[in-house]
C-alpha cells in the first residue's frame, strides 16, 4: 500500500452536535516556527497542530541544526536554535511545503547568507516571489537565482519604506522578519494583517522586537534589538474552526466551537447568516455556535484578503451552496487556479459551471456519494463536508493534502457524530503519528 492506497471513508451522516475545540493555526505555527532562527535558546510553542506541514518545518529546522521535541498530549513544541549551524535548505525539504520560503530572511538575519532551493508552486497557482524579492532588494539583499537554488547574502539589512501591491501575507511575513533585524525604522505599506501575521507580530514583540500597527495597513517597525527566545500559544485556528461549523451546516446540525474567534471570521459569519443559519458568539467575541437551518438559501461571494471572505474556506463553503436552495456565484480573486475541486464537487451530482475565475452552483437536493481526489488542502476539506451529506459512501484519496493542513480533523468530526474514518495501511498514516511519537519520546 502506498500514500495512494490511504483513503478517507464518509458515509452520510446525521446532524452533527456537541462541543469542540481549536488547534493553533497552521499558518500561524509554520512562519512563527521560521522566526525563532532569529533567536538562541530555547523556545516553548502551545496548542501546536501534528500536521505533516508542522513535521516538515520540524524536519526543515533540525536540518539546520536545532533540536526539537514535541509533547503529543499536550501539543507543545519545544525548539533549541542554539547549535543551528546550517544556511543551506535542500530542494528535497523545500519542495514539500511553500512556507519554507519563510526561513529565507531569519537565515540571513543569522549567517548574512542563505541558499534555499525555490519553492515549489502548487495546483492552486504559479505563487512568484516577486514581491519578496523587490522588497528584499530594497533592503540590501543581493539575490541571485542559481539552478534550483535561491542564493542570498546581505552585510546588513536596510532599514526604510517598503510598499507591497497586493497585501502579500508571506511578503508581509518576510519583510517584518528582515525589518526587525534592520537596525532603525522601517514601514510596511498594504501590508497582510490576517490574524496569522498579528500572531506572528505578538511573538516578535515577546522576543523584543518594537512594532506598531498604523492604519490604512501599515506596519512600523523599529529593528536591530536583540531577540530573546518567546513561550507562546497559538492563536486559534480559524481555518479548522470554519470546516467544523460548515460540517454542522452541511448535517443540519448546531457545534459550538468553543475557542474560536468570531471576530476572526467576520464575513465568513455573516455568510452563514444569510443564509439562514443561528450563529451566536461568546462573549468578547471567543467561542462560536452554530444552528443550522433546515432550508439553507444559497449565497454569493467574493475572496479577498483579510478581513474579506478567505480564499482558504470558498472551496468549504461552495461544498454548502451545492444543497442549498437557489443559485451561488462565488468569485475567487487571490489565485488563479483554485476551482479543481468543481470537477470533483461534480462527480457527486452537484451542478457547477465555470466561467473565467467564477463558479456558478444551482443547489440541488442531494448529492451522491463517489470516489474522489483531494488536488489541496482546503478541496480536501470541501469534499470531505460534500461526503458528510451524501447519499451512501465518498472514498477521498489525495490524503497527503488532508494531513498537512489539519490534525486527524476527521477523528474531530467523528467526535461530533460524523460518520468518516482514515483507512491506510501500516506504511504510511501511522507514520505520521509514529513520527510525532518519536519526537515525543524525546521528553
Ligand atoms: C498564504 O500563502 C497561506 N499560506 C495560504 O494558505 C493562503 O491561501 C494565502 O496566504 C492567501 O490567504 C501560509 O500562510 C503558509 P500570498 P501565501 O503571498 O503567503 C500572489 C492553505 O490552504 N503573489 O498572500 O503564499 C500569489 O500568487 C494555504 O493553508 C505574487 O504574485 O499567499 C497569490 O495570487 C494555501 N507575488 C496572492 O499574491 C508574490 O511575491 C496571495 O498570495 C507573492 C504573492
Amino acid at each position: 500500500m502506498s500514500m495512494h492506497d490511504m483513503y478517507l471513508e464518509i458515509k452520510q451522516s446525521p446532524e452533527l452536535s456537541g462541543d469542540i475545540s481549536l488547534f493553533g493555526a497552521k499558518n500561524a505555527v509554520l512562519v512563527i516556527m521560521a522566526s525563532l532562527l532569529l533567536t538562541r535558546g530555547v523556545s516553548r510553542l502551545k496548542n501546536v497542530p501534528a500536521s505533516s506541514d508542522v513535521l516538515h518545518m520540524i524536519r526543515l529546522l533540525e536540518s539546520l541544526g536545532a533540536s526539537i521535541r514535541f509533547d503529543r498530549q499536550k501539543h507543545e513544541l519545544v525548539i533549541d536554535t542554539t547549535q543551528v549551524n546550517k544556511w543551506c535548505v535542500k530542494p528535497e525539504i523545500m519542495n514539500k511545503m511553500r512556507a519554507s520560503i519563510l526561513v529565507l530572511v531569519t537565515l540571513l538575519a543569522r549567517f548574512y547568507r542563505a541558499d534555499i532551493a525555490f519553492p515549489g508552486g502548487c495546483v492552486i497557482g504559479n505563487r512568484p516571489i516577486d514581491f519578496h524579492v523587490k522588497n528584499f532588494q530594497k533592503m540590501g539583499v543581493e539575490i541571485e537565482s542559481k539552478g534550483s537554488y535561491l542564493k542570498a547574502h546581505v552585510r546588513s539589512f536596510i532599514p526604510g519604506e517598503l510598499v507591497l501591491e497586493y497585501p502579500s501575507i508571506g511578503a508581509t511575513e518576510n519583510l517584518l522578519m528582515a525589518a526587525v533585524a534592520a537596525p532603525g525604522s522601517t514601514k510596511i505599506i498594504n501590508a497582510a494583517l490576517e490574524p496569522e501575521v498579528m500572531d506572528l507580530i505578538a511573538v516578535l514583540q515577546k522576543m523584543g522586537a518594537q512594532i506598531e500597527i498604523q492604519a490604512p495597513a501599515t506596519i512600523e517597525v523599529r529593528g536591530g534589538a536583540e531577540l530573546k527566545p518567546i513561550e507562546h500559544e497559538l492563536v486559534a485556528d480559524r481555518l479548522e474552526a470554519g470546516a467544523l461549523l460548515l460540517a454542522a451546516a452541511i448535517t443540519g446540525g448546531s457545534v459550538h466551537v468553543t475557542n474560536a474567534r468570531a471576530d476572526h471570521l467576520a464575513v465568513f459569519l455573516l455568510k452563514l447568516e444569510e443564509m439562514g443559519h443561528l450563529v451566536k458568539k461568546g462573549l468578547k467575541s471567543k467561542g462560536i455556535v452554530l444552528e443550522a437551518t433546515k432550508s439553507p438559501q444559497a449565497v454569493s461571494f467574493k475572496t479577498s484578503p483579510y478581513p474579506g471572505f478567505p480564499t482558504d474556506l470558498q472551496a468549504p463553503m461552495m461544498a454548502l451552496q451545492c444543497l442549498a436552495r437557489g443559485r451561488s456565484v462565488i468569485d475567487e480573486t487571490v489565485f488563479e487556479n483554485r476551482l479543481v475541486h468543481v470537477r470533483e464537487l461534480q462527480k457527486m451530482g452537484a451542478q457547477i459551471s465555470i466561467e473565467g475565475a467564477k463558479a456558478i452552483i444551482t443547489g440541488v437536493d442531494e448529492l451522491y456519494g463517489a470516489r474522489v481526489i483531494a488536488s489541496d488542502i482546503r478541496a480536501s476539506c470541501a469534499l470531505a463536508l460534500a461526503g458528510l451529506a451524501a447519499k451512501g459512501t465518498t472514498i477521498m484519496t489525495g490524503l497527503s493534502h488532508w494531513q498537512r493542513g489539519y490534525d486527524n480533523l476527521h477523528k474531530k468530526l467523528a467526535s461530533l457524530g460524523a460518520h468518516v474514518h482514515l483507512y491506510s495501511s501500516t506504511t504510511i498514516s501511522p507514520s505520521l503519528e509514529n513520527e510525532f511519537q518519536k519526537l515525543s519520546h524525546r521528553y
